[in-house]
């Protein structure tokens, strides 16, 4: 809790609190030197080898006769070698999944909780390029890299975008405040700031970004959830059918008793913890992840992590509430008394070797290890611990230091 007293360079020297008190959600914060000594993870180059991976969200943004155009991935080398001399911007999503100098720098802002991340984006932009005044509808950290960019900000109410254009682009962007961001700078905005970024050179941006699901999209997800749940029993009856003059209608003693069947849909406050922790750590649909090519046996899983430690894959989001544990979409529940290390290894992303040996329930586990893991995952855990992380490891969703 003392890192919440302290104030942090990262933060303009604000504490975590006065931040989230004065700034998240409600206005800009620039923050001169935030990273002083970042310049960036990546070149140019390598981002645009990147872009031109599988499985790789990218965007490529180009300003011709200063509109603009937009390409999705996948790329080739070759869509960025006939660009022309006009301004260009590419951006890569996800850059936590590919690279752990990414996830290493998400943890810097580890005091907004990961249910609230979404990703690393980096954008990289030769000198003019940018993609237009717009506004996005979540928080994000803008962190320069590589170069400068001017950034122009507008707290202004009106939204209206241009008719038509490939990208979300304002009609009236009027500049409030404009600042050129050199690297180890740091710009927050809140949801709804429009914005413009302009690079002043060669330029490179990262965002942090920080996703605010719509209660529309909550909703509708969490009626497809409910749907594999409820249970509502009895069925359609009427021995009291009366006659009616017009067969077509739908009666109101039929409205009536469906709707008092319907009304035994109900859900409770764990229904909605579950549902969030599969929705909010599901991997997007194009994550997928590798199992090990040549898996080491349970025993030897055991003995490297016992001795080194494990950690999570790039692309694993796991989350935690009350018992449960939720791992990339699926529910762990009642994991008794190995929440704390779980919630530990959610946490930091890490568990080390001295983590593992302080914990004395793991020298409980049965001295003679199966040599077959069940098929399922075991749903009381005590002394299946080392069961469950090997199943993630062979899942691919982990891996032993
Ligand atoms: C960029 O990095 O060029 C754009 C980021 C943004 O405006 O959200
Ligand atoms: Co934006």
């Amino acid at each position: 809790m003392s890192r919440m007293k302290n104030t942090l360079p990262l933060l303009g020297n604000l504490s975590v609190h006065e931040f989230l008190r004065d700034y998240w959600q409600k206005k800009p914060l620039l923050v001169r030197a935030a990273l002083p000594q970042f310049n960036g993870l990546l070149t140019p180059q390598q981002t645009i080898k990147l872009a031109c991976t599988e499985d790789v969200q990218a965007r490529l943004v180009t300003q011709p006769q200063g509109g603009f155009a937009l390409q999705q991935s996948p790329f080739s080398a070759k869509d960025f070698k006939g660009l022309s001399k006009l301004p260009w911007t590419v951006l890569v999503q996800g850059l936590n999944h590919h690279l752990p100098e990414a996830t290493e720098l998400l943890k810097k802002f580890a005091f907004i909780p990961h249910a609230r991340l979404d990703d690393l984006m980096v954008s990289y932009a030769p000198k003019g390029g940018g993609v237009g005044p717009h506004f996005d509808s979540y928080d994000v950290f803008l962190l320069q890299g590589m170069g400068h960019r001017r950034w122009q900000i507008s707290t202004q109410a009106d939204h209206e975008m241009i008719e038509g254009a490939p990208l979300r682009i304002l009609k009236n962007f009027k500049v409030e405040q404009e600042w050129i961001l050199a690297p180890g700078d740091m710009l927050y905005l809140p949801p709804h700031c429009a914005h413009n970024g302009i690079a002043e050179d060669e330029c490179m941006t990262y965002s942090i970004g920080f996703r605010t699901p719509a209660y529309q999209e909550l909703a509708e997800q969490f009626l497809v959830y409910l749907q594999d749940r409820i249970c509502v029993a009895g069925m359609y009856a009427d021995p009291d059918l009366k006659t009616q003059q017009h067969p077509s209608e739908i009666s109101p003693a039929m409205l009536r008793q469906v709707e008092q069947a319907i009304k035994q849909v109900r859900w409770d406050k764990e229904d909605i913890a579950n549902f969030l922790g599969c929705y909010l750590s599901e991997p997007k649909p194009h994550i997928y992840f590798a199992a090990p090519e040549s898996p080491q046996s349970l025993k030897k899983f055991k003995k490297t992590i016992i001795n080194k430690g494990l950690y999570l894959d790039l692309k694993t989001q796991m989350l935690c509430h009350g018992n449960d544990i939720f791992m990339n979409g699926e529910a762990i529940p009642n994991v008794g008394d190995n929440y704390s290390l779980l919630r530990e290894l959610a946490d930091r992303r890490e568990l080390s070797a001295l983590t593992f040996s302080k914990e004395a329930r793991f020298h409980k586990l049965p001295g003679e290890l199966p040599e077959e893991l069940p098929e399922e995952l075991p749903e009381e855990l005590s002394g299946n611990l080392i069961e469950l992380l090997y199943q993630w490891y062979l899942d691919g969703f982990l891996n032993p230091l």
